[in-house]
């Protein structure tokens, strides 16, 4: 049934949101066209086409994309169809290749998306084939790439990448900042966990502070007493220091903070989130203090955001170098990628806590995502089932809020990255012609 701009006005309101945002498909196929499909979308980083012909493919909304290193060093990002009868060209998740040959009839594109062979000409003369027309290329997809992370956006309207992303763009720095050569690269392969909800199911829970210690409350006691039977003097363990902030108190979940910004991005957690008390990691901070010197890596390592969202798709733990992208496939799947990141400089044991924190709290055998996509699955089932008609994202309204540059800060366990983010879903959703 089609929705009207006042039908979807109806179902956001300054403390609640209807429960369809969730289970009608309506709204999520109005939500890829008017959401996913014109606005900045993450597609990867540029360490995972390294090499001329390197190449990944991914969805931006329903539009299936390649983005390719060509052989002038020049990252692309190609729509995923040939332009003979519409054919995707490339049919791996990744790979390498010197040209995308179609596999029904053989036209050919070089790696910018020029059209560079058809195999029997002969019968195209005296038509309005010219594989020199540019129309028979591969379309070219308007994208960006911030310090290595490449967005592409359907849409020629809007803000620039950068504008985009505005201040909360310090999450991305402040990542790339902790390697003590300034760079950073995705190292080993990824994560992908297929979620039976709604994608904003997740991209909710990642500021909501209020939920930890109710859901992960098992694991956090298990966690507590196994730390409370270590022998005197016995060293701390990464799995303990990993997992054992997830039981934190709401004190210190409110003293955390909450900061958000246009276009719905948000990030919890300052100088302190459950990121900050890891145990030293020897030899990083001297190779830190070596590159920075002693007050500016103090400074970059005081920052220990918990998650910053780039609204709707890129979600990162700079503190913790690792990345979600929320992948959404209808109105209740969601593929849900983590990938992890190299401080390139730093100790391989950096790379290895960050691989752990992902198998312990983000991979299908967590002991922690799997509390989580619990619950994501009986919002789910409960929002299908009606009775209660409205989501209630009132906690801290109007109160304990001040500016910090082009965001707003607020006490963390408040529901305002909620707000946040459903005042940036309506103006994305009642905008018929094309938007940031
Ligand atoms: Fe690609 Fe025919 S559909 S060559």
């Amino acid at each position: 049934m089609s929705k009207t701009i006042e039908d979807i006005k109806a179902l956001v309101e300054p403390t609640r949101i209807h429960r369809s945002l969730y289970t009608d498909p309506d709204l999520f196929n109005l939500e890829m066209e008017r959401i996913f499909e014109r606005t900045w979308v993450y597609l990867g980083h540029e360490s995972q086409v390294r090499e001329p012909g390197d190449y990944l493919t991914v969805n931006v909304g329903r539009r299936p994309v390649i983005m390719v290193r060509d052989k002038d060093g020049n990252i692309n990002v190609l729509h995923n169809q040939c332009t003979h009868r519409g054919a995707k060209v490339a049919g791996k998740t990744c790979g390498n290749a010197r040209a995308f040959r179609c596999c029904y009839h053989g036209w050919t594109f070089k790696t910018d998306g020029t059209l560079i062979g058809v195999p029997h000409k002969d019968g195209y003369e005296q038509t309005n084939f010219d594989i020199k027309d540019p129309a028979f290329s591969l379309k070219v997809v308007r994208s960006e790439n911030y310090r290595g992370f490449v967005f592409a956006n359907l849409s020629e309207e809007g803000p620039d990448l950068k504008t985009f992303l505005g201040d909360a763009a310090s999450s991305i720095d402040n990542m790339i900042e902790r390697s003590p050569e300034g760079a950073i690269e995705i190292t080993g392969g990824v994560l992908r966990f297929r979620h039976n909800c709604n994608w904003k199911l997740f991209v909710d829970n990642l500021n909501d502070t209020m939920h930890p210690m109710v859901t992960h409350q098992s694991v956090g006691d298990a966690c507590q007493a196994y730390v409370d039977e270590l022998p005197e003097g016995a060293p701390k363990t990464n799995e303990a220091d990993i997992i054992s902030p997830f039981g934190s108190s709401y004190q210190m979940f409110d003293e955390m903070g909450v900061s958000v910004g246009p276009h719905g991005h948000a990030f919890t957690g300052g100088e302190e989130s459950i990121h900050s008390n890891y145990m030293d990691i020897p030899g990083y901070m001297e190779s830190m203090e070596a590159t920075y010197g002693p007050e500016k890596a103090r400074q970059i390592l005081s920052i220990n955001r918990h998650n910053t969202i780039y609204y709707p798709s890129l979600t990162i733990k700079g503190a913790i170098q690792s990345i979600r992208i929320v992948r959404p496939i209808s109105v209740n799947e969601t593929e849900i990628e983590t990938w992890t990141f190299r401080l390139k400089g730093a100790p391989d044991e950096m790379l290895h806590r960050t691989m752990l924190y992902s198998r312990l709290i983000n991979s299908p055998s967590s002991m922690v995502g799997s509390d989580d996509l619990e619950a994501y699955v009986r919002l789910q089932e409960g929002l299908m089932s009606g009775g209660t008609e409205w989501v209630d994202m009132s906690r801290f309204i109007g109160r304990e809020e001040h500016p910090e540059g082009n965001m707003t800060r607020a006490i963390g366990t408040s529901d305002i990255s909620l707000r946040n983010q459903y005042a940036a879903w309506l103006d994305y959703m009642t905008h018929e012609k094309e938007v940031a």
